[in-house]
């Protein structure tokens, strides 16, 4: 591929490796072709991961490293997108940069709606868009508009839904950056297509190319007889076009082609003919040419010849990313008939038909359900080729539908989705065709023909929708246990869309016949459009720095992230970009495929006999450990022997002299199980099997049960949240390399926790700690799962390197990663509350349980600080809350950014809401009436002061005029029967501190060197949060001096030993407490000196401490926030401070599909003093998406034995640009209070993720507004996340009944709730 042989062979590690599946985008490169034909060259983003290297011949590719770098010229979308602050940890931002490089290549002046499609295929897990979002619209031609025009408004229309416009004053900004100092986009400086290149393609060889390898053959025929021929030669090697389905077989499902057919510039197989009948297209044109062509048709072609074309269209909108469908040809797309293609459902109803062309001549096959199901008689022959597609043009009286639901809106395959055609007779309204298939609801895309022919001849009304729907309910059924899971899901969507393509086409045939037809039912309007939201807009409300700083001060303003240029240049080195170290191996894993069961034997002699093995570790090989931190290493978690706990556990490591030969090795590593009893996967078998970690964990304020006899009404209920994965796009990575002399060895790794790496590494070699040196340069991304996570694996690549004495290196697949490393902690949350009818809640008891997996790690610490911050920003008078870790058979859950927080809050919201509806009050009003009252007590007896929350409440009511809006959302839900709108705002308290003094020490070193210029090194990690930025603010205000005297290289174990993890929200805090103590011991050396020569530089006074024999190197330390909690009494004071803040959401959802769409969010965060604005408001929007991706979207999928399903982006759905607000607004508290943190600032890292469920809540009202309105029953109770599937199966009507449901028990579902 090409991803491997950029990185590897070029060493241009700019493009980045992040899931190898064409998911993620973070491998996005240029790549041009000129066509001698049209004489025209076309450039498109393509995945590097999935591009063949022998599809390129003759194209030009352009990586990151070729629009610009530091050492040369950075290229104006570079500048941009780190300017507007784009980047955080980095590792997106390359391919970021080339989607938008490669669109401004193609339109140098874009759209707004172009921008947003254009990024469509990449994922940012840190910034949460809006800053990317920014930055691509400096380039669009009018770039403060929104562009948007829906419903007659515009962002910069006055009172766009309410909101009154922010007012500029003196003291706060609203701009991040200055468009001013951009350097100018200059189409006429671009990079030119290489003139040899087009050269080589007007002389057009006329032979075949074949490119081979011992145990592969690429043949690129370049005339159709060529092609031809080499397919009766090889008539089962595959003709791979875009390599976007053959290429993910290969490398997911193991599938092997030792011949691969490519057809190179075959002018037959790129056709686009106009005919009488319909349009021709042929097999080689990709699915964004399809997309651009159709779009040109329906705006030539009367609308009632383009029905299937607008069918076709709105789903290439939302198929794959722009890279894919740029790669994936039509012909692929067809051949490959994947059970959820989007479009196969459409030509299949439509009539389409397929030209084959063998040596035996020409032929036609329809595209109908036997092609589809591969039935021998009507498929392609082995010798046969897809030369090209007729689609027909629809005829008067014939309309089409396509419809899709998937968990997200864009770059996700579809859930169900469908293509519907009917046609009638002339004005009769009476069905002479139907055409209905379905995809996702089976092995191959269904047709429910027989249910069609059923109803032909029926009239188009009721009576016959009804019937249609029990008809294909029958025909297209699917058993409980299907694969994909979501049954009743897919039933009830399969009856929605019908019910939709009813509307749709008897709107169009009253539109046609106002006479005859009878107008829709008002109610049933609101069922018609799809929720789209593909024009974004913000703002941003911060306090400027104090003006009375000195000018040269950087603190306070927002200052691009230090790395920012380079992550967007890919100059930024992250560790799988150190260049490969001289006789370096590769590490891979061989990981348990059991959930509990007992190792019979490993057989390990086939996979060592591969060439290229060099060793194969087993546990017995790794000697016991101890460690300081031994709660977080159980010693079976380096490599078990006898038993496995849970799937996905480490079993043996592969050391071989290449990636690939320890990746094959590993296939060949045959283990032995039997099965144990019992397997424990949920927290409710936990919970029947008495399976805890101990010890249990409780909180107990006031007297419960006496407050229990005296409040007005009690309720019980429960909440279960699923758990998250991290998704950091840097997967788990390192390099270990030993020294050579004294048993020394460094550590090259991507984590939170260096001093643990070494520990547990020096363990493992049986050397002491000063022998073993972690080096952290950045990460990209960690959220927590870098933390402990990685000093395992460390362990096993340093036990590889040192036994062997080489370098070896180990880098996970995302697949490996999402394995092994575990996630965030699903949670059940059962509460008993006793309350007032007049929303009062006077008495809590609450049980929280996690499911910690099969081992300790963090789960326990995680319990705590749930209890700890259960109450968010409510005091309850009485309260009590016992906590338990699940121990089960899954792989071990970990620290995720919130740290239990996010949980343990959406238990007490949860709680709030059903107390509001029995109460028969709005949920915001029971909110604000058990909200704390400014000077108060937390249930663990801190003192606290909650003034600013209030201020964050009533602001974020204020700014996001929730009141004026309530009523807006009501009387639209009142209008609107299938679509419903939705409202909430929570507030948050999100306690800071670490529950001890020592963990929260810090140290630094600062260097000054004799010609001025300043090193700084400190013990936290940059992993995105900018960190190392703001650390050089700090010794920039300490010691005066400018930004660009100052530099930071990394974090290391050899300048600051027994670090702490680089994590909850503190490492800026104590770190640049001790830069700050560290640089004022230097300037307090120093005075003497600066005082002599007051208007000296930098170089003079270091040169004049050096003559003087005075120090320039000092170390700060600071000791830690006074923190303690005694969990005998429940009393303590374990945080420093809290955050405050409040946030309100609103969206609208699609009663019939489950869709939702975030329409607005406002927060408004009390922040402190913030240090660095730019940083602080990524981390909190960031943050904020990350949440809202753990509440709306991100779910893990289980089998009944306990294997993980979602394994890469394609499966697991993180937030895309698709799914931010339509309209964001931050805003920042005016600072109000000087506090001993390092300048009043505020640690932000975590709270935002909290906020995201103010959309779970906006959700949850919309669904309320639903039931309400269908007179459904109370409570309301909804699990998180709220998916599509959870929003739709709770918005309950005659579809919901009508569908067929399994009697439990009764079959093996596909997956297990967990
Ligand atoms: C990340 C990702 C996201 C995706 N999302 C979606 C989505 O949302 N919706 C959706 O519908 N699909 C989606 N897909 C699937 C995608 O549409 C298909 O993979 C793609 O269309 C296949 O086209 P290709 O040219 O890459 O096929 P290739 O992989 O090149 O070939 C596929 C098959 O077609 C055969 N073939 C190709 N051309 C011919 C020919 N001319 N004659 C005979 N046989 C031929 C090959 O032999 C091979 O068996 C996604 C894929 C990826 C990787
Ligand atoms: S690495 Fe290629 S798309 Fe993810
Ligand atoms: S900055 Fe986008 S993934 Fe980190």
């Amino acid at each position: 591929m090409l991803l491997p042989y950029l990185r590897k062979k070029l060493r241009l590690t700019g493009t980045k490796y992040g899931c190898g599946g064409g998911g993620c985008g973070a491998c996005t490169v240029m790549i041009s072709r000129y066509n001698p034909i049209t004489k025209k060259i076309r450039h498109y983003p393509a995945n590097a991961c999935l591009t063949p290297i022998c599809s390129l011949y003759g194209a030009a590719v352009t990586t990151v490293e070729g629009i610009g770098s530091t050492k040369t010229r950075i290229h104006p979308v570079q500048e941009r997108i780190a300017k507007c602050h784009g980047t955080q940890c980095g590792f997106c931002t390359p391919g970021m940069v080339m989607s938008l490089y490669t669109l401004l290549r193609n339109h140098p002046e874009p759209t707004l709606t172009q921008l947003n499609d254009a990024l469509g295929g990449n994922l940012c897990r840190c910034t949460g868009y809006r800053p990317i979002i920014n930055a691509c619209k400096t380039f669009c031609k009018t770039s403060g508009c929104c562009q948007s025009k829906e419903n007659g408004v515009c962002c910069l229309d006055q009172g766009i839904n309410g909101l009154p416009e922010f007012e500029e004053g003196n003291e706060t900004s609203l701009k991040l950056f200055s468009e001013e100092e951009f350097l100018p986009l200059d189409p006429t400086q671009e990079l030119i297509f290489p003139p040899e290149l087009m050269t080589m393609a007007e002389k057009k060889t006329q032979k075949t190319r074949i490119f081979g390898s011992d145990r592969m053959t690429w043949i690129s025929p370049v005339t159709l007889k060529e092609l031809l021929e080499a397919k009766v030669k090889y008539p089962q090697a595959p003709v791979v076009m875009g390599n976007t389905s053959v290429g993910p077989d290969m490398k997911f499902k193991g599938i092997f082609h030792p011949v691969i057919i490519s057809p190179d510039r075959i002018e037959e197989l790129s056709v686009v003919n106009y005919t009488d009948n319909g349009l021709t297209l042929g097999a080689a044109v990709s699915l964004a040419e399809v997309k651009d062509i159709l779009a040109n048709v329906t705006r030539k072609l009367p609308e009632e010849k383009t029905q299937m074309y607008h069918a076709l269209l709105k789903h290439l909108e939302t198929l794959a990313g722009p890279q894919i469908r740029n790669m994936a040809s039509l012909g692929g797309h067809i051949v490959s008939r994947h059970p959820d293609s989007d479009l196969n459902p459409l030509l299949a109803v439509g009539n389409c038909t397929l030209n084959l062309l063998s040596k035996e001549g020409r032929r036609q096959i329809p595209l109908n359900e036997q092609f589809l199901r591969k039935c021998p008689s009507a498929d392609l022959k082995p010798e046969e080729i897809l030369i090209s597609v007729n689609i027909p043009y629809s005829r008067k009286w014939e309309f089409v539908s396509a419809f899709r639901q998937a968990q997200r809106q864009q770059n996700a395959l579809a859930i169900v989705n469908s293509g519907m055609r009917v046609c009638f007779g002339k004005g009769d309204g009476i069905i002479r065709e139907l055409s209905i298939a379905y995809g996702g609801v089976g092995p191959t895309t269904i047709l429910a023909n027989n249910s069609c022919q059923k109803l032909i001849g029926r009239p188009w009304n009721e009576e016959m929708l009804d019937a249609a729907c029990r008809l294909i309910l029958d025909e297209v059924s699917l058993p409980g246990s299907a694969p994909g899971g979501r049954v009743e899901f897919k039933r009830t969507l399969i009856v929605s869309f019908l019910f939709k393509f009813y509307l749709e086409v008897s709107q169009i045939l009253k539109g046609m016949d106002p006479v005859h037809y009878p107008s829709l039912a008002s109610k049933n309007e609101s069922a018609l459009e799809d929720l789209h939201s593909r024009h974004y807009w913000s703002t941003l409300k911060y306090q400027n720095a104090d003006p009375k700083q000195l000018s040269q001060d950087p603190v306070g303003h927002p200052i691009m992230h230090l790395s920012g240029i380079k992550h967007a240049t890919g100059e930024a080195v992250y560790c799988d970009d150190m260049p490969v170290v001289d006789r370096e191996l590769f590490l891979t894993f061989v990981t348990s495929s059991r959930a509990h069961a007992k190792i019979v034997s490993i057989d390990v002699s086939a996979a060592l006999s591969l060439p290229g093995v060099v060793d194969i570790l087993t546990g017995e090989h790794l000697p016991s450990i101890t460690t300081t931190f031994d709660f977080l290493t159980d010693a079976d978690q380096l490599l078990s022997t006898d038993e496995v706990s849970c799937v996905g556990q480490l079993v043996c490591a592969v050391i071989a002299d290449s990636e690939v030969q320890a990746r094959r090795a590993a296939q060949q590593v045959k283990i032995v199980y039997q099965d144990l009893e019992p397997v424990i996967l949920t927290i409710e078998e936990a919970i029947q099997n008495k399976s805890f970690f101990e010890p249990e964990r409780k909180l107990e304020y006031g007297n419960v049960d006496e407050a229990f006899k005296v409040v007005d009404q009690i309720l019980e209920g429960e909440i279960h949240m699923g758990g998250q994965e991290h998704f950091y796009m840097e997967t788990q990575s390192m390099l270990v390399v030993p020294k050579g002399e004294d048993r020394e060895i460094d550590v090259y790794v991507s984590a939170q926790f260096p001093k643990y790496i070494q520990d547990i590494t020096a363990s493992v070699l049986k050397v002491s700690a000063n022998k073993v040196m972690c080096h952290v340069k950045r990460v990209g991304g960690a959220f927590g799962g870098k933390v402990t996570k990685t000093g395992v694996l460390a362990a096993i690549t340093a036990f590889a390197a040192n036994k062997h004495g080489r370098p070896v290196r180990c880098i996970l697949e995302r697949g490996e990663d999402i394995l092994i490393t575990g996630g965030r902690h699903p949670y059940l949350g059962k509460y008993k509350a006793g309350f007032m009818n007049d929303g009062r809640i006077l008495a809590l008891d609450m049980e929280h349980y996690n499911n910690a997996g099969a081992f300790l790690d963090e789960s326990l610490f995680v319990i705590e600080m749930g209890l700890l911050k259960l109450e968010n920003a409510y005091k309850f008078p009485n309260l009590r809350c016992r906590g338990w870790a699940c121990r089960t058979n899954l792989p071990s859950n970990t620290a995720l950014r919130g740290f239990g927080f996010p949980q343990a809050g959406l238990i007490t919201e949860a709680c709030i809401t059903e107390v509001a509806a029995k109460c028969g009050l709005p949920p915001e009003k029971v909110r604000m009436i058990n909200m704390y009252k400014e000077i108060d007590q937390t249930p663990y007896k801190q003192e606290i002061n909650t003034k600013n929350l209030t201020q964050c409440w009533k602001e974020c009511m204020a700014t996001s005029s929730y009141t004026l809006r309530k009523a807006a959302v009501e009387k639209f839900n009142s209008e609107n029967y299938w679509k419903k709108k939705g409202l909430a705002m929570v507030p948050l308290k999100y306690p800071i501190g670490l529950g001890s003094v020592a963990a929260g020490q810090a140290a630094a070193l600062v260097h000054i060197y004799l010609d001025g210029s300043v090193l700084v090194t400190h013990g936290g990690i940059e992993m995105g949060q900018g960190v190392h930025t703001k650390m050089i603010q700090v010794a920039s205000r300490e010691l005066r001096m400018p930004l660009s005297s100052i530099h930071l290289r990394g974090t290391s174990t050899e300048t600051i030993p027994n670090t702490n993890p680089s994590g909850g929200s503190v490492v800026a805090d104590l770190n640049g407490l001790a830069v700050k103590d560290a640089c004022q011991t230097l300037l307090k050396r120093l005075k003497p000196i600066i005082s002599k020569n007051p208007k000296g530089t930098w170089k003079d006074w270091a040169q004049a401490a050096f003559n003087e024999s005075i120090s320039l190197s000092a170390t700060g330390y600071f000791r830690g926030y006074e923190s303690n909690i005694n969990w005998e009494t429940g009393e303590g004071h374990p945080f420093e401070y809290f955050v405050y803040g409040a946030a309100c959401s609103e969206v609208e959802i699609d009663c019939l599909t489950g869709a939702h769409k975030n329409i607005r969010t406002d927060i408004v965060m009390d922040v402190g003093y913030s240090i660095n604005p730019a940083l602080d408001v990524g981390q909190i929007e960031g943050a904020f998406i990350q949440g809202m991706g753990l509440y709306t979207i991100e779910e893990l999928n289980y089998s009944p034995q306990g294997v993980l399903y979602t394994r890469g982006p394609n499966q697991y759905k993180i937030p895309a640009i698709c799914d931010i607000p339509m309209e964001l607004h931050i805003s920042f508290l005016p600072p109000s209070e000087n506090s001993n943190t390092l300048y009043s600032s505020k640690g932000l890292g975590e709270s935002g993720i909290f906020l995201g469920c103010s959309v779970f809540f906006a959700i949850h009202d919309a669904i309320r507004a639903a039931r309400q309105e269908r007179g459904l029953p109370g409570p309301l109770r909804l699990n998180s996340p709220l998916t599509p599937e959870k929003i739709r199966m709770a918005c309950e009507d005659k579809f919901t009944k009508m569908i067929p449901r399994d009697e439990p028990g009764s079959y093996v579902p596909w997956s297990v709730p967990i």
